[in-house]
This record gives structure tokens, sequence and C-alpha cells, in this order.
């Protein structure tokens, strides 16, 4: 086990944030994770627990225990003519378990290629990009509940996935540790999913694999969104806020081009970067935060930033999208403060 104090947290935020934390510790398996979960100062103390820290927001120094899992390793438990069934440990960089299937040619997640993050995290967030989520290939998540240090395995059905949402991420439950994700792959026959008119215009007419896919996705994500390694950021800043039928027609009255995306129950989704782009702020510089100029719903830290002056940020393009659309935009990025 590793175990750190006051320990520096700024490779661990992709804003690349200069916090820190009181405690880190790095547990190797499962038997660590348990011990800590018992132990009595780690019952009595504030915690949270990360993966690379691609979607967190420190606004201050953290006074507790951060935790991180060091349980790596991807292993096929199953195998038939068609399918792979893979279980992947929670640090996983998921774009290497991307890589990693792309390489023998299964299928399944090559459209969430170059997603910054850790597995478990990936299925905490439900990620999605170009047409997929990851909710579509699991098969069972492997997860301790950090109030009783005892292990649950949690079905698809159990995690409740919606469009960035499962069990795990929300308040009212346990809270609970993901150690392992199970998915399934495919061998054959492998159906791809083309929807997003980018990658389908750029696939046009070629012959499909996992392998063309990534390829045609990376350079999607390169064209629209910044590196974290050369600009802090943490992707999509606010999720695509999902309104009624009604509330839909109203706006789509006043602006005709407002794009939108059906989503479940009758419910529309409409695209926060399209919102906020249309309020000014795109390509916009404050000071050391900003609004990437490829992608409206990026926010960066151009160096200097404090997690304060990105919320503050935050806050105004929030009042901006309520004032002018009625619509109200929620972090995707979790605040920890
Ligand atoms: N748009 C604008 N201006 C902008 C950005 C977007 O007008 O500055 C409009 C355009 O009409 C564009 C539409 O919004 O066609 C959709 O934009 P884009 O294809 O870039 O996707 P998004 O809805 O903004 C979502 C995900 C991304 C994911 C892409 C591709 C969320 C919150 N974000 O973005 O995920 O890569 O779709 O599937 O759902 C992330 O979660 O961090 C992330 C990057």
């Amino acid at each position: 086990m590793r175990i750190e104090e006051n320990f520096s947290l700024e490779k661990w935020n992709t804003f690349r944030l200069p916090v820190s934390t009181r405690w880190f510790m790095e547990y190797a398996d499962e038997e660590e994770l348990q011990k800590i979960l018992r132990d009595e100062y780690f019952q009595e103390n504030r915690s949270i627990h990360i993966g690379s820290g691609s979607n967190l927001l420190f606004l201050n120094d953290f006074n507790g225990i951060v935790l991180h899992s060091a349980i790596r390793g991807m292993e096929v438990v199953e195998e038939t003519e068609t399918d792979v069934i893979l279980r992947v440990g929670a640090a996983e960089v998921w774009d290497d378990v991307v890589a990693y299937a792309v390489s023998a040619g299964w299928g399944g997640i090559e459209n969430l290629s170059h997603i910054p993050g850790e597995a478990g995290a990936a299925a905490i967030q439900n990620i999605g990009a170009y047409g997929r989520e990851i909710q579509e290939v699991i098969v069972a998540v492997e997860a301790w509940n950090q109030l009783t240090a005892e292990k649950r395995v949690f079905t698809p059905e159990e995690c409740r996935y919606a469009y960035r949402h499962s069990f795990f991420k929300d308040e009212h439950n346990d809270p609970y540790i993901i150690t392992y994700i199970v998915i399934r792959l495919t061998k054959a026959p492998q159906t791809f999913c083309l929807n997003y008119g980018l990658l389908q215009k750029e696939l046009e007419g070629k012959a499909l694999s996992p392998q063309r896919i990534r390829e045609a996705v990376i350079g999607i994500r390169a064209s629209k969104l910044p590196d974290p390694e050369v600009v802090g950021n943490a992707g999509s800043y606010f999720m695509n806020p999902v309104v009624s039928a009604i509330d839909f027609e109203k706006i789509k009255a006043s602006y005709p081009e407002l794009p939108s995306y059906p989503a479940a129950d009758g419910r529309v989704k409409l695209s926060a970067g399209w919102l906020i782009e249309q309020c000014g702020f795109k390509g916009k510089r404050y000071g050391s935060v900003g609004v990437y100029e490829k992608q409206a719903l990026v926010l960066v830290n151009f160096g200097e930033a404090s997690g304060n002056d990105i919320a503050v940020l935050a806050e105004s393009i929030r009042n901006a999208v309520r004032n002018k659309f009625g619509v109200e935009l929620m972090p995707e990025v979790k605040y920890v403060g």
C-alpha cells in the first residue's frame, strides 16, 4: 500500500490545479482496500476516491484522504465464437483497454477511444461518445460498499445506467468503490455505430474495422477537444440538457436552428455547446480561464487558474444560458471542496 502525506494532486487532476491532499492512499488489491475501509481513521475522516481526475474540479486543498486504486490487469474470463468477456481492473487507463481490444480485433468500445480516465470511473460516469456508451458493453461491475466493507457484484440493470449517470453517482445510495468491470466485446459478427455525422463522413466507402473506427474517432477528438497534457481541462464541463417536448418547442420557435436529439420518454436533448456559443462565450478568455475555441462545452485553465476561477466562469455561463433560453445546465464535472 502506498501512503503519502501532504501530497500534491497537480498530476491527479486534468485541470492541472496545484491543490494537495492531507493523505493520499493507493491500494494494490482488494485485501488492501478492505483493510482501509475497516480502518477507524478512514471511517472517521473525510475521503474521496479518484481515478485519474479527468472529471474533477478541486475548489481547495483536500483536508482528508484521497483514495486511488492500483488494481490493473485485463483478463479474458470467457470466450465464445462470437464474444469475449474481459475483466478489467478499475485502475486500468480506459484508452489502454480500448487499444488492447482494438488490437485484438474485438469490437464494442472503439467509439470510446481516447476518452481520458480510468476504467472504474468510466463505468461510474457511463462515458459516451460518437453514438456509444459504456453501458452497452457492461456485463458486471464489482464494487465494495464503503460503509460495510463488503463486496457486491452489480448486474447492468442494478447499475441503473442513463445518460452520464449510474447508481454509483446517486448521492442517496451507499457509497461504492469499483474494483473491476466486466465487459462484453464482439469478435463476429461486428456491428459498428456510425450515427455521428462526422464519423460517417470520415469513413464513407471504407472497409470498417474497430481499428479504422478508432483512428477516425481519435482524429475527430483531436480536431475538437484540447489535450489535457497541453491545456488543463476536463472535457465537457456540462452535460447536454434534456428538456420536455413542450419546452423544446418553445425554444425552437425563437431559435429554429437549435440542434436537438431524441432522448428517453419523449424528451429532447439539446447541445449545451450550442447554447453556450449563442451566449457569446466560445473562444473567450477571462484571465487564466476560458472557453475552448473549437468546442464551447470545454472550459480550460491557461495555467494559473484556481478551481474557484473555473467555477465562477461556469456559474456565469449557467446564468447566461438560463437567462437567454430558460435552460438549466448541470455540470458533468464533479466539484470537490
Ligand atoms: N455545438 C455548437 N458549438 C460548440 C459545440 C457544439 O454549436 O461550440 C453544437 C453543434 O451543432 C454540434 C453539436 O453541438 O453539432 C454537438 O457537438 P459535439 O458533436 O461536439 O458533441 P457535444 O454534444 O458537444 C458530446 C459529449 C462529448 C462527446 C461528443 C461526441 C456530453 C456532455 N458531451 O458533446 O463527450 O465526445 O458528444 O459524441 O455529452 C465528455 O463527456 O467529456 C465529452 C467530450
